[in-house]
């Protein structure tokens, strides 16, 4: 053990977690009460009723190292998720890698509105509604929607594809964890280069930070998310711009495209949909809103004769 350690062995796990919220506390982490709660379980495999049980447990000498490897990682500035390996998402776990994005609760509104224009769709149609998710990372968005099609009994089939090949093997084993193994796949492809079929509802969150912004970023974003995650380009709309110049060849009529956007990028993204879609007439776009008000979302409705 460290002399580092060794100042910070911990007696109980009730002392344990104390410890670990006063320094998180102390180094400014907003969230320190939830982190120790979380970090303190997974270093000595209990969940949050097994804390409260085994509150007065002695700690071993190795769960005292694994207590102060994991606080320490936290104090450098790794996210708890990162630590962890998983994150909660639409109230389902997702594994998550190196490869992967950490899925952000500002993702939700995405699905929400994926399953407002499924639960539309639905209604006009007797097969499964085809959905593509471009740049699936862990499969959040695809595998979280189609969690909510299925209780909802709306039969989907969804293909979520990515460049990263490390990225998709986390969206298979998360598809598996959360039971939607039967209606989602997921293929490697540079976008749209790999999909060869039209789809009632195409889903994404592509990279979308402008290269030059991305080391300005908080270090929790910056240090652990993979740059193919987040960089679009100079001024970050490359990959809406590969996918919108595609996206008439892989809609079916009716379909509905939605694009989870930067806060700033609704007039932009809007204006690139405007210019290849040149027949005002056969889209209807608008923008949906996360709770604080910020455009997160550029839907764009397909008319039924384009
Ligand atoms: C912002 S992340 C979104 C991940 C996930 N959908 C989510 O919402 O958490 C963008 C994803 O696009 C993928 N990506 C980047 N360039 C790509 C490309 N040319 N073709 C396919 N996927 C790409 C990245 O690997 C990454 O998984």
């Amino acid at each position: 053990m460290t002399q580092n350690a060794q100042h910070h062995a911990y007696h109980t796990v009730e002392q344990a977690q104390i410890n670990l919220r006063g320094r998180f506390k102390e180094a400014d982490i907003s969230t320190y009460e939830l982190d120790a709660r979380v970090l303190t379980g997974f270093a000595l495999s209990l969940d949050d009723i097994g804390l409260i049980k085994h509150a007065s447990r002695s700690v071993t000498e190795q769960e005292n190292k694994i207590l102060e490897k994991v606080c320490l990682a936290r104090l450098e500035g790794k996210p708890v998720s990162r630590i962890i390996g998983v994150k909660e998402f639409y109230s389902l776990p997702f594994h998550i890698s190196p490869a992967t994005l950490d899925p952000r609760p500002d993702s939700e509104c995405l699905v929400d509105s994926a399953l407002n224009a499924a639960e539309k769709l639905a209604k006009s149609k007797s097969k499964p509604l085809k959905v593509l998710d471009l740049g699936t990372g862990s499969g959040c968005l695809l595998i979280a929607f189609a969690h909510a099609c299925k209780q909802r009994a709306i039969q989907v089939k969804g293909l979520g594809v990515d460049i990263s090949a490390n990225a998709l093997r986390q969206a298979r084993i998360n598809a598996a964890i959360n039971g939607v193994s039967d209606s989602v796949n997921f293929r490697q492809s540079d976008w749209f280069e790999n999909v060869s079929s039209r789809f009632d509802i195409i889903i994404s969150n592509p990279p979308y930070i402008s290269s030059g912004e991305i080391e300005a970023l908080a270090p929790e974003v910056s240090k652990y998310d993979s740059k193919t995650a987040l960089d679009g380009g100079t001024d970050g709309l490359d990959a809406y711009r590969n996918i919108i110049s595609n996206i008439m060849s892989f809609i079916q009529p009716g379909g509905c495209v939605l694009f989870e956007i930067g806060s700033e990028q609704a007039a932009l993204v809007t204006n690139l949909v405007r210019q290849v879609i040149v027949t005002p007439p056969q889209v209807t776009i608008s923008h949906v809103s996360d709770l604080s008000g910020l455009n997160r979302v550029v839907q764009v409705e397909f008319d039924i004769n384009s």
